[in-house]
């Protein structure tokens, strides 16, 4: 074992992808584990692997996250064991792949809502009373890029990721003043079972070539949970996404999602001419950004505070501005030039 921190984590989700790489990262680092799922074989098996490898003590719970009674009996099973959770990582999730209106299962539907956003919620009240009771703890939260991104074709798991984003920042702020801090994980398409679960297997975005290793996002959420950040997103093609997408067009967004969740080698011409746009909209805030940048890096401290607010206004100006054009982006170009030379003078 490579040092003993003599900490426990409670895993949800650590039978397979993200989550077993997280508990990985937990064992090699001297914490004994707790891990929840309903796949008793895969968590037996993952016991055995850091057992033997790092001399891991692991509790295993099989549990189905579904049922509304799992996070009252999960606390009472680690309560009644004495185990105290130094920290929470709520993992666990899943979506369902189609349209709402026609070809989704409402039953699967709730139960991703009662997984993803209750069971995370209920689990955390549960323990996060504990964590301030001892004023330390951590919780880490699996967001996702779809946290601020509409998620088209899997309309309710991406509500369920941006309640998660949205209920974490807020709960992380009221527990200011405390040594517990919560983080969110928002990771982009990655390698795991996530898209055969969702029965999604087929769309683009579900490409092998194009998906993150679970690893290296598990590895970018330890450390930005170690490190007490507020959330991190995995990889920097999906930086760069949710960069553009806190200023560009909701509708747009959604295009270039939707996109990514269509079968390979299908895309109708509307998505593509929205595709463009999307493409074009990007250098139009991008170039927007570097002048204000520019500009600000060259004044001074109260003229910086002042730019601030002004960068702010004309973010939004441009976002407008690109809406408000549809299919002109020549016109979206220069009224988010105008509106940014504007805001400067
Ligand atoms: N892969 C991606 O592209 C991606 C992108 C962004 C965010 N995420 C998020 O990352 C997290 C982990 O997903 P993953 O990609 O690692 O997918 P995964 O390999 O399918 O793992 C999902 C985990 O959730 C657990 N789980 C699912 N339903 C459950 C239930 N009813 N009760 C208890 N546990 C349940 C599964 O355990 P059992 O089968 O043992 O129950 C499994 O360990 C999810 O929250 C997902 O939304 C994934």
């Amino acid at each position: 074992m490579e040092n003993q921190t003599g900490k426990t984590v409670l895993i949800t989700g650590a039978s397979s992808g993200i989550g077993r790489e997280l508990a990985r990262l937990f064992a090699k680092d001297g914490y004994k584990l707790v891990v929840v799922g309903r796949n008793a074989e895969m968590l037996e098996q993952l016991a055995a692997t850091h057992r033997n490898q790092y001399g891991t003590e692991t509790t295993i719970i099989q549990k189905d996250l579904a049922d509304t009674k799992a996070p009252e009996e999960i606390y009472a099973e680690t309560h009644g064991k004495g185990i105290h959770v130094d920290v929470l990582v709520n993992d666990a999730g899943f979506g369902e792949y189609g349209q709402f209106a026609t070809e989704t299962d409402l039953q699967k539907e709730l139960d991703v809502v009662q997984v993803n956003a209750v069971a995370l919620m209920h689990l955390t009240k549960l323990y996060v009373k504990d964590m301030v009771s001892r004023n330390s703890g951590k919780i880490l939260m699996l967001g996702s890029e779809v946290s601020v991104v509409p998620n088209p074709m899997m309309a309710v798991y991406g509500a369920t990721k941006a309640f998660i984003k949205s209920f974490s920042e807020a709960i992380r702020n009221e527990l200011q003043g405390t040594n517990v801090t919560v983080t969110v994980l928002m990771p982009g398409a990655t390698n795991t079972n996530f898209f055969n679960a969702a029965g999604a297997s087929h769309v683009k975005g579900a490409d092998p070539a194009k998906t993150a290793n679970p690893a290296d996002v598990a590895k970018e959420g330890y450390d930005a949970l170690m490190q007490g950040k507020d959330h991190v997103v995995a990889g920097w093609m999906n930086k760069v996404r949710v960069a553009a997408a806190h200023v560009l067009p909701d509708p747009l967004i959604a295009a270039n999602t939707r996109s990514d969740m269509m079968p390979k080698n299908e895309a109708d011409t509307k998505q593509k001419e929205q595709l463009t746009q999307l493409a074009i909209g990007v250098g139009v805030v991008a170039g927007v950004i570097a002048g204000l940048y520019f500009t600000y890096r060259q004044a001074s401290p109260y003229d910086k505070m002042k730019y601030r607010y002004k960068a702010h206004k004309a973010g939004t100006s441009a976002k407008k501005a690109l809406a408000s054009t549809g299919n002109s982006i020549k016109d979206a170009y220069n009224k988010a030039k105008s509106v940014a030379e504007e805001q400067m003078t």
